[in-house]
């Protein structure tokens, strides 16, 4: 592909626009003369709602730097689509050389991205995907087999099942899912479903949407724990959710974790949780790798080489229970 090199001017004096509104983070100032050179990105972030979140921010921000040859505009769409869309449109308008975006929710994208794909600009799916009718409105998505994820989440507790030999007993279970329509949402609750549906005797009580917020976590758990009252699983899609439905779990007087009354499964394994998995608080967390900046970094330093790229992108990940501690 033709290297791309946009005259930053434009691009500057939107940041200025903008800056005010405190929608961009980034220095404004006239661009030295390599500067004409840079690689410009314009990243729409979906939020700042999980640790996890702000992990995959920083790895972004620490590979597109102007060392490594790019301006990065980073737009913080604080959980709105209107605001991604509306970012979009400015990047378009400002002609970056990449859009790159982590979709808040999986549709409405088609007409947006059409308009990206007649002005010429490449873009990016960051760990979240879009449901389009046409796949050509983007080059490629980056990010994690979130179905996978939600599988091995499903594989833990057949195994912990088998081995407190658990079969014959009901299972009940709660599920405290994400952000409703988003895709790290969807696919670990499909597969999470995958296994689920062939026992018998594990029983879903309820599986209500809890923002991927600590905040949300505490307020829902605290909510079934009024309504159920023998739940023996809980499976909460990110960490943060975790860490406020522990909360919520220490407020009811029940014990959670290994040898407690409700066995966690979460998901991401950020520093914060692991440890909580070395105490034996989460039984197990399923990671989502928030690391995604270097793989980000080398696509668009092929897509600069004309080199095509994998239109799927896989992040790697694993799991960890108390055995990755112990060395077991
Ligand atoms: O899309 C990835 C998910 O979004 C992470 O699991 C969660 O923490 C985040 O907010």
């Amino acid at each position: 592909m033709k290297k791309l090199r946009r005259s930053l001017t434009a691009v500057l004096f939107l940041c200025l626009l903008l800056s005010g509104c405190g929608m961009f983070d980034v220095d404004v100032e006239e661009p030295a003369k390599e500067e004409e050179d840079l690689i410009v990105v314009g990243f729409s972030q979906v939020g700042s709602e999980s640790v996890w979140r702000t992990k995959n921010t920083a790895s972004i921000q620490e590979e597109l730097t102007q060392e490594n040859g790019f301006f990065l505009i980073f737009a913080n769409a604080r959980q709105k689509q209107e605001n991604q869309i509306k970012h979009i449109r400015e990047f378009i308008s400002q002609r970056v050389d990449y859009i790159l975006f982590s979709p808040v929710t999986e549709e409405g994208w088609d007409t947006v991205l059409q308009e990206a794909k007649e002005a010429g600009i490449p873009v990016i799916l960051v760990d979240r995907k879009v449901d389009v009718a046409d796949s050509s409105l983007y080059t490629a998505w980056i990010g994690s087999d979130m179905t996978e994820e939600g599988r091995q989440a499903g594989l833990w507790l057949e195994n912990y099942e088998k081995e407190n030999q658990l079969e014959s007993q009901q299972i009940e279970i709660v599920v405290l899912q994400g952000t409703e329509g988003a895709t790290s949402t969807i696919e670990r609750t499909k597969g999470f479903h995958q296994i689920a549906d062939a026992h018998e005797n594990w029983v879903i009580l309820e599986e209500p949407y809890a923002d991927y917020t600590t905040a949300k976590g505490e307020e829902v758990m605290d909510r079934l724990l009024d309504t159920y009252p023998s739940i023996d699983v809980l499976i909460s899609q990110n960490d943060d959710m975790t860490f406020g439905a522990l909360q919520a779990m220490d407020d009811h007087g029940i014990k959670a974790g290994v040898d407690g009354d409700v066995a966690v499964v979460s998901f991401d394994a950020v520093d914060e949780a692991l440890k909580l998995v070395k105490q034996g608080r989460i039984n197990v967390d399923v990671e989502c790798n928030p690391l995604q900046g270097p793989y980000i970094w080398m696509t668009l330093e092929a897509l600069e080489r004309g080199e095509t790229v994998s239109k799927n992108i896989v992040v790697k990940e694993r799991v960890y229970d108390q055995s990755f501690f112990s060395g077991r």
